[in-house]
């Protein structure tokens, strides 16, 4: 985490945007104080409160972050995948209230995920 710190401080514009270590600390208490398997983030900027907060879920949690910004989404994903809990991160690019509705609606009818329904429709049969 120190690595990442380092890395805003020496490549971005907006170190402002950056957790500290007393937010990152409280959030991966929270994580782990409430027992969380899931938690949605609004923001993930460079990713280290994501990441702060994935060391504290279980090895099946997993932690949705949204980000408007491709540029540095595509920073903080490149950080996630050498981190030890990288893969309990998902990255969403995009304003995070259209990635918000657009979960809501998948959540509210969940065969809009499948892109063929005949193909469902086939692994229906076989299951039955
Ligand atoms: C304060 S920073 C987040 C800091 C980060 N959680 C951390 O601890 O390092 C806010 C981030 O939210 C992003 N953002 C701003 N508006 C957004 C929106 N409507 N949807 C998704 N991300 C947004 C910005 O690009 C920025 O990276």
């Amino acid at each position: 985490m120190a690595t990442l710190k380092q890395y805003t401080m020496d490549n971005m514009p907006s170190t402002g945007m950056l957790s500290g270590p007393i937010e990152g600390t409280l959030l991966q208490f929270l994580v782990w104080a409430t027992g969380a398997k899931r938690v949605l983030e609004i923001g993930c900027f460079i990713g280290f409160s994501a990441q702060m907060m994935a060391s504290a879920l279980p090895e099946d949690g997993t932690l949705t972050t949204c980000e408007i910004d491709p540029d540095v989404a595509a920073i903080a994903q490149s950080h996630l995948d050498g981190s030890p809990d990288g893969h309990k991160i998902d990255i969403r690019i995009g304003p995070a209230l259209e990635t918000l509705r657009s979960a809501a609606r998948a959540a509210a009818n969940p065969r809009r995920l499948h892109a063929d329904p005949q193909a469902r429709l086939r692994g229906l049969a076989r299951s039955s």
